[in-house]
This record gives structure tokens, C-alpha cells and sequence, in this order.
């Protein structure tokens, strides 16, 4: 990592990534060649519209995206990023990614699963996994998530993990709602 690195990103990760285990889902640290099947799956209307893009990113911006989760960086260079592919029991192909982006201890929450991967529990178990993970292997206390108000699948997501919800707090700065969620790890 050069000086300017340093500068640009002031936190970086404090602990390894390694292979999570869950039930039916393994977690695994995102790899060089994993961009094709990520711009694929960022390429997914409700994926980018989830993520509050106005359009979907050109494959040289998902690949600035993809490099920036396997280093660990975020958008705002007080926090940093733990990203995994997730890869369901019995495929070789991930169906998805989770992410968390995390300032002090307190990490928000985003995933998204191929529209082919849906409901079979892949978000559901990825995230319970990675929770686990977080509880017992790293400093992350608290974690956020935030879904359009419109977002069903999310927002019944968020609730099947248990998260509390916090209500709607505010809007997305264009107009829409945002409901939000949180989740005490260490209580
Ligand atoms: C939200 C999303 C990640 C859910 O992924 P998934 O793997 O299909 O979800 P799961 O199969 O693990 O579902 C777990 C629970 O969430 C809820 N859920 C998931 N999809 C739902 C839907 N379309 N409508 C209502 N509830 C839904 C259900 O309670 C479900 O449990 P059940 O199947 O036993 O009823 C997926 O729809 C997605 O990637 N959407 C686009 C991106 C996005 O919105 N990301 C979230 C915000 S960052």
C-alpha cells in the first residue's frame, strides 16, 4: 500500500477474511476473476436500483467496485468493507454478494442474489452466517440495514433475521423512503 493509499483510505480492515461455513451457504473472499458473474448480477434492475443507482455501473466501474471490496476499501475512506461471494451448497458459481461497510463498530449491511438463486434461502443463510462470523471474529458490534420502503424482499429479509426495525427515518435524498434496521451482535 503506497502513502497515498493510506491517505485516501484512513481505515483499513483490522482482521483477515477467511471461508465461512453456514448451513447450506459458504461464504467466500471475493477473487480477481469473480468480475464477470458480478457485473452480470450488478447488471439486475432491482440489484442497482436497490442500490440507489440511477443506472446500472459500466463493467470498468464495476470492476473499480469489485477491486475496492477485495481491498477492503468503501466510498467513504473513514470506513472500511469486508465483501463475500456467496456460493450455495452443492454449486461452484456464487449466486451472490454480501457486504458490510464499517466505521468504528458499526457495519451497514448489503447483499444481493442472482434473480436464478432467489428464494431458496441464500440471502438468509449468508447473512445469519456472516452475523455468527462477526460475533465471534471481529470488533463489529452493531449492524445496520437500510431498504427502500418499496423493497419488500428486503425489508422481510431484515425482519427474518431478526433485526429490529427502526422505522422510517429519513429519505434517500430523492425522494424515496428508507426504512431502517438494526441488529445488536453484543448486547
Ligand atoms: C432481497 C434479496 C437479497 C433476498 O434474497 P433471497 O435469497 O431470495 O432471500 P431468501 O430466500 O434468503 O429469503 C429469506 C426471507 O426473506 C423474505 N423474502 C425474500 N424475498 C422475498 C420477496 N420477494 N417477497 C417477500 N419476502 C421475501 C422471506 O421472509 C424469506 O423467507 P421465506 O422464504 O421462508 O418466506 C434478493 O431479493 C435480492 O437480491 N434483491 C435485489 C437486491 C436487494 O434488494 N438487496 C437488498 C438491499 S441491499
Amino acid at each position: 500500500m503506497t502513502i497515498a493509499h493510506i491517505i485516501e483510505h484512513l481505515a483499513t480492515r483490522p482482521f483477515d477474511l477467511e471461508e465461512i461455513r453456514g448451513s447450506d451457504v459458504t461464504l467466500r473472499p471475493l477473487r480477481d476473476r469473480d468480475l464477470d458473474w458480478i457485473f452480470a448480477l450488478y447488471r439486475e434492475t432491482d440489484v442497482w436500483g436497490a442500490f440507489g443507482w440511477k443506472e446500472p455501473r459500466n463493467r470498468g466501474q464495476v470492476g473499480q467496485i469489485a477491486a475496492a471490496m477485495r481491498k477492503g476499501f468503501a466510498d467513504d475512506p473513514r470506513m472500511y468493507q469486508v465483501a463475500f461471494a456467496i456460493v450455495c451448497k452443492g454449486e461452484q458459481q456464487p449466486c451472490g454478494v454480501i457486504t458490510l461497510k464499517v466505521a468504528n463498530d458499526a457495519a451497514d449491511l448489503t447483499i444481493a442474489i442472482a434473480k436464478s438463486g432467489r428464494r431458496k434461502h441464500a440471502a438468509l443463510g449468508a447473512a445469519q452466517a456472516l452475523f455468527e462470523w462477526c460475533r465471534a471474529k471481529t470488533p463489529i458490534r452493531t449492524i445496520l440495514g437500510n431498504a427502500l420502503h418499496s423493497n419488500a424482499a428486503s425489508i422481510e429479509l431484515m425482519k427474518r433475521l431478526g433485526m429490529k426495525d427502526q422505522g422510517v427515518q429519513d429519505a434517500a435524498g430523492d425522494g424515496r423512503s428508507v426504512r431502517h434496521f438494526e441488529s445488536d451482535l453484543k448486547p
